[in-house]
């Protein structure tokens, strides 16, 4: 895989990386399988996906230990770990943290869960409501320059927050919500990303499963099943999607693939984004993903899907 920069940072990744969400994530995802997350990240590496977006909130550290589990059978430098951390359950549920002092403890605390020495980017996971942003991203250049993180990212941070984030320069990276079906940050955010030099890694990017193809008008979701309260997957929006996902369809035949590898191609091509990180459930999904690097999109085929799907 090719290399892209992040950032400012000396970090480079290749652009196709893997979401763990679903490694040790059971304070998320009903079922989860340790197994299968083991499983999930050894296929990824192996297969030459290198950048693991993790969080402390994945199981509360459970992600990072599995990621640690798996990561000790490769070289170091093969393994680019995107870290976050913001929730403090030190009153015994979740509040919004990104005092310098609680943000170090993170990352130390990361450390030893991931079994490494240093962490290749580490975000803010979400702005708290006392913090001053730039004191915040200040104590993970403190960080940085102690050698235990190499990158600087925020997440879930609004423009305003990214720009007062970045009063001194030192953000490398935003990673919000942004999809086929989610483009806001195109206008509100790219335009100063790109004039600060700081890098765009989208979460959520097959919306949970919806944008791989493999849903159809005439399914329904039943009750027991998270997808029946969640307004994506239910109604006119669920749909819309779906209906817009079938226009790909003609040129994924094209191209002897699936919806998803059309869609990862996208992604891949679009010039805002710089590494794209797609969630796995089981180990069987990851090749579909790294299918999607044998794609190579026509300028007429991005821009009709581009076209298709509303800005
Ligand atoms: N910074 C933040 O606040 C934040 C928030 C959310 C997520 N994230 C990060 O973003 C990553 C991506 O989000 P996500 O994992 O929630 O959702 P996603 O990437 O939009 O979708 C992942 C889902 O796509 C489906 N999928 C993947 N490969 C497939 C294949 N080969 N064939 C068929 N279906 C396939 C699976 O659906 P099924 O489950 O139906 O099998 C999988 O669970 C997360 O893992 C996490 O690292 C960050």
């Amino acid at each position: 895989m090719n290399q892209v920069k992040i950032g400012k940072s000396q970090v480079e990744t290749a652009p196709l990386g893997l979401g763990t969400n679903k490694v040790g994530g059971h304070n998320l995802f009903a079922g989860l399988s340790e197994q299968d997350g083991l499983e999930i990240v050894r296929a990824a590496l192996e297969s030459g996906i290198q950048l693991l977006d993790t969080a402390f909130m994945y199981g509360k550290g459970r992600s990072e230990e599995l990621i640690g589990e798996v990561i000790a059978d490769f070289p170091r430098d093969q393994v680019i770990i995107a870290d976050k951390a913001a929730q403090d359950f030190s009153s015994g549920e979740a509040v919004l943290n990104n005092d310098p002092e609680f943000l170090k403890k993170s990352v130390d605390e990361a450390l030893r869960r991931l079994k490494t020495d240093y962490i290749d980017i580490f975000y803010i996971h979400f702005p708290d409501e006392k913090t001053p942003k730039s004191e915040a991203v200040g104590a993970l250049q403190k960080l940085r320059e102690a050698g235990k993180i190499r990158a600087i990212g925020i997440s879930n941070f609004t423009p305003e927050q990214v720009k007062e984030a970045n009063k001194d320069g030192y953000v490398d990276v935003v990673e919000n919500y942004y999809s086929l079906i989610h483009r806001d940050e195109e206008a509100r955010l790219f335009p100063y990303l790109k004039d600060a030099d700081i890098s765009f890694v989208p979460y959520f990017p097959l919306e949970s499963g919806l944008l791989t193809g493999k849903y159809t008008k005439d399914m329904t979701f039943a009750e027991d099943d998270p997808r029946s309260k969640n307004e994506k997957f239910t109604g006119k929006a669920f749909q819309n999607t779906v209906a817009a996902v079938d226009t790909i369809r003609p040129i994924a035949r094209q191209h002897h693939v699936d919806v998803l590898q059309i869609v990862l191609a996208w992604y891949l091509a679009n010039p805002g984004l710089t590494a794209v990180i797609p969630g796995a459930r089981n180990a069987a999904q990851v090749p579909g993903l790294v299918k999607s690097l044998d794609v190579s999109l026509s300028k007429e085929e991005y821009d009709q899907i581009d076209r298709t799907f509303t800005k």
